[in-house]
């Protein structure tokens, strides 16, 4: 390991003399001082370049510093009450790397179609930073969880030969000679996984040619999908709550700079964590749209307005169960007490975040998921291996699906899903 210290480190260094090596974020300067703002991905720290401390060709080449110029600098370490670090450097020695040139985002405000186009650069900037972190310790309390509750990471294949959701939003390829497509949930080989292994989950990038341009959907978004054998749709409701909740405590816990930077009101997140999740039926949440006056039809989808509407008078997610089995996918089992739903549960996100999960209990007898395949316009003979798990030992089973982009957005309390993901893919965007 070499022995570099990072900005958010600093802190064990008062009053010793230490090398940082980044990059200029911002630079200030009056008379005989330049505030260098040196930041390296872990922090920014405000490094002061004093005339009366160093070289007169040093305080001429800080001066002449550009805008994400690479530094090197090296100075004393002292306490700053009045910055957001707490700790600023008295700079003796400065190298640059590289000067930079002409940078394309100042510090002004920009707009969002030149800030995509300079994707690459605009993770550079604070608040990308923020939601960066953010999602990493997202997707690491995901895994802690699953591996603290003895579930096994089996993940599911990217290249498929057939579609899990629907045949409309595939990405097809030529797979020497044969037609594959790109997964769009790794759920049908999770449940293999499942009758294998009991509690599983699969955790991966998927993809739907969605022709939508909304705020909320990606082409490439990645999906955390556990299953689980022998749980029904209450367990599988108790699992998604649960899983929600301690995603949220570890974020509160470990990220509150960053949810600080982003200026996030936590108190729903909080909520969150405090509070038990309505379930609500299905049937009951089209009565109470009608009441707000929507008229969403028995058996029409819950959209956006809806999923908003709903979840309005709730400060927690909402959980809507037995959805119409007609809008609903083939691997889904039909209620026993009323075959026109299926056991389906989708997780609505407070603040108009929306679905955040979909899962269900899974079809476990042989007959009625061939017969539910060919009414969705499959054909039983390209899932047949996924049948043989109908076959040797069937068992009740769920899951789940949650999109991470989508928990993202929520958590740091986003407009929209395109900012939740290092380079996002959608409909009109595949550069950078
Ligand atoms: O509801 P979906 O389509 O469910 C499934 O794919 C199931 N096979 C999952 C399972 O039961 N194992 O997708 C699950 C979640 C959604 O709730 C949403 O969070 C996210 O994936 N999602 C998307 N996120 C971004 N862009 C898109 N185009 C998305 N489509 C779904
Ligand atoms: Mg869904």
């Amino acid at each position: 390991m070499s022995s570099k210290i990072s900005v958010s480190e600093v802190g064990r260094y008062v009053g010793q003399e230490i090398t940082l090596k980044g990059w200029l974020y911002n630079k200030r300067s009056s008379g005989k001082l330049h505030f260098l703002q040196l930041r390296d991905g872990s922090g920014i720290i405000q490094c002061v370049v004093f005339k009366g401390e160093v070289s007169p060709e040093l305080f001429d080449l800080a001066d002449k510093l550009t805008q994400e110029s690479s530094i090197i600098v090296t100075g004393t370490i002292r306490e700053d009450k009045r910055s957001p670090l707490g700790f600023e450097m008295g700079v003796k020695d400065l190298q640059v790397v590289q000067m930079a040139k002409d940078y394309p985002i100042s510090p002004k405000e920009h707009g969002p179609e030149f800030l995509m186009h300079n994707r690459h650069l605009w993770l550079r900037s604070l608040k990308q930073n923020a939601i960066l972190k953010i999602r990493d310790e997202i997707i690491f309390a995901i895994r802690e969880y699953f591996h603290n509750h003895g579930f096994v990471l089996a993940d599911s294949p990217i290249l498929t030969p057939a579609a899990c959701e629907g045949t409309s939003t595939l990405f097809e390829t030529d797979y020497f000679g044969e037609k594959a497509f790109l997964t769009q949930s790794g759920q049908l080989y999770g449940e293999a996984s499942a009758m294998a292994l009991g509690k599983t989950y699969c955790f991966g990038p998927t993809f739907r040619a969605e022709k939508s341009k909304t705020r909320r959907h990606l082409t490439e978004f990645w999906m955390v999908e556990p299953e689980v054998a022998y749980n029904d749709l209450d367990d599988n409701m108790d699992l998604a709550e649960d899983f929600i909740k301690y995603i949220v405590a570890q974020v509160l816990k470990n990220r509150a700079a960053e949810l600080k930077i982003l200026e996030r009101d936590t108190t729903k997140l909080q909520a969150t964590v405090d509070k038990k999740f309505p379930r609500i039926d299905y049937t009951d949440a089209i009565e109470i749209l009608h009441k707000k006056g929507n008229n969403t039809p028995w058996g029409g989808d819950i959209g956006g307005d809806e999923e908003t509407l709903l979840g309005e008078d709730y400060d927690t997610p909402i959980m809507i169960h037995r959805y119409p089995t007609a809008i609903k996918a083939f691997y889904m089992k039909q209620d026993p007490q009323n075959p026109k739903v299926v056991l389906a549960v989708d997780v609505i996100g407070p603040e108009g975040a929306g679905e955040i999960i979909g899962g269900s209990q899974r079809e476990d007898d042989y007959d009625t998921l061939v017969r539910r395949m060919k009414e969705s316009g499959l054909d039983p003979a390209g899932y047949d291996w996924y049948l043989d798990l109908r076959k040797y030992g069937s068992v009740p089973h769920s899951g789940f699906g949650m999109g991470i982009e989508r928990m993202v957005r929520w958590v740091c309390g986003l407009q929209h899903v395109r900012e939740t993901i290092p380079f996002p893919r959608m409909m009109d965007k595949i550069r950078p």
